[in-house]
């Protein structure tokens, strides 16, 4: 897979560890320009500075993706320092454990804006170049708990918001392929190491997660990731509209 002159904008980038930041060192070591857009400023210039030290290239943006202006601005401001985008991940992402009485009005706007609305304003922020481009690759961030109900981590708003994306991944899916522009999902299962536990995994809890897993393991964000890397690759053309679950067999469907 070559991404030589392509231009890829990965938001929830700002963590070393997590799932973003493992998309751009794939995209970058094949060649791409990574933009990494996160509310967290200092976590995307560490992740631009690792990326230019072995050579890559590399954009750092804070960016609150639940802001649309700053939404645009920003990809106003990308397109014209780099001439354009290529690929969109749509990565950043908030979970709560919350049950369902617990969730109060602002929590549940809290998660359906960062996980769904923020895809939403995104996508159309980037339309208009990948139009004029007639090329585009988007990739958004979905959930096993948007298709199977609560994640161990995850309340009934994550859920609700992430089967969202997979609706709305589709629609706009055929609504811009004749332009060339492909859109769609993938659905990791829990993936060991990042900080969308907030904090709650504990050992028993991973031997017990893992023991309904046929794999026999938790994932790794470069499962996640390599994944990404192929559905936002040239090649994967042809693929538009579809949800690849990446959960080791632990919900097959
Ligand atoms: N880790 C998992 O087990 C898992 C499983 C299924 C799906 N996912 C999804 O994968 C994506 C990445 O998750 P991760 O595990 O790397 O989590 P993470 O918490 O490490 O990364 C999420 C990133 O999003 C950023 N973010 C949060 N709110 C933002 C906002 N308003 N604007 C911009 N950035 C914001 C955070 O600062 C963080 O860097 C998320 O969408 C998550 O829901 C993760």
């Amino acid at each position: 897979m070559d991404f030589e002159n392509r231009v890829a904008l990965i938001t929830g980038a700002g963590s070393l560890e997590g799932i973003g930041m493992s998309i751009a060192r794939q995209l970058s070591k094949r060649g791409a320009t990574v933009v990494l857009a996160d509310i967290n400023k200092n976590g995307v210039e560490a992740g631009a500075n690792e990326i230019e030290g072995k050579g890559g290239k590399a954009y750092a943006v804070q960016l609150d993706v639940t802001d649309q202006k700053q939404m645009q601005s920003v990809v106003e401001e990308m397109v014209k320092k780099v001439g354009k985008i290529d690929i969109v991940v749509n990565n950043a992402g908030v979970s709560r454990p919350s049950r369902v009485q617990e969730i109060t009005e602002s929590e549940w706007d809290f998660v359906l804006n960062v996980n769904l609305k923020g895809p939403f304003f995104l996508t159309q922020a980037v339309l208009p170049y990948m139009k004029e481009n007639r090329y585009g690759r988007i990739v958004n961030l979905s959930s096993v708990s948007g298709k199977r109900g609560g994640g161990v981590f995850g309340g009934s708003h994550y859920s609700a918001a992430k089967a969202g994306l997979t609706g709305f991944t589709k629609a706009v899916a055929r609504e811009v392929a004749s332009y060339g522009i492909t859109c769609n999902t993938v659905a990791p299962g829990l993936i060991g190491g990042t900080d969308i536990t907030g904090g709650l995994m504990t050992e028993e809890k991973e031997q017990e997660i893992k023991r309904d897993i046929p794999l026999g393991r938790l994932g790794q964000v470069e499962d996640v990731s390599y994944a990404i890397t192929f559905l936002a690759s040239e090649g994967a053309g042809y693929i538009t509209g579809e949800e690849l679950d990446i959960n080791g067999g632990s919900h097959i469907d």
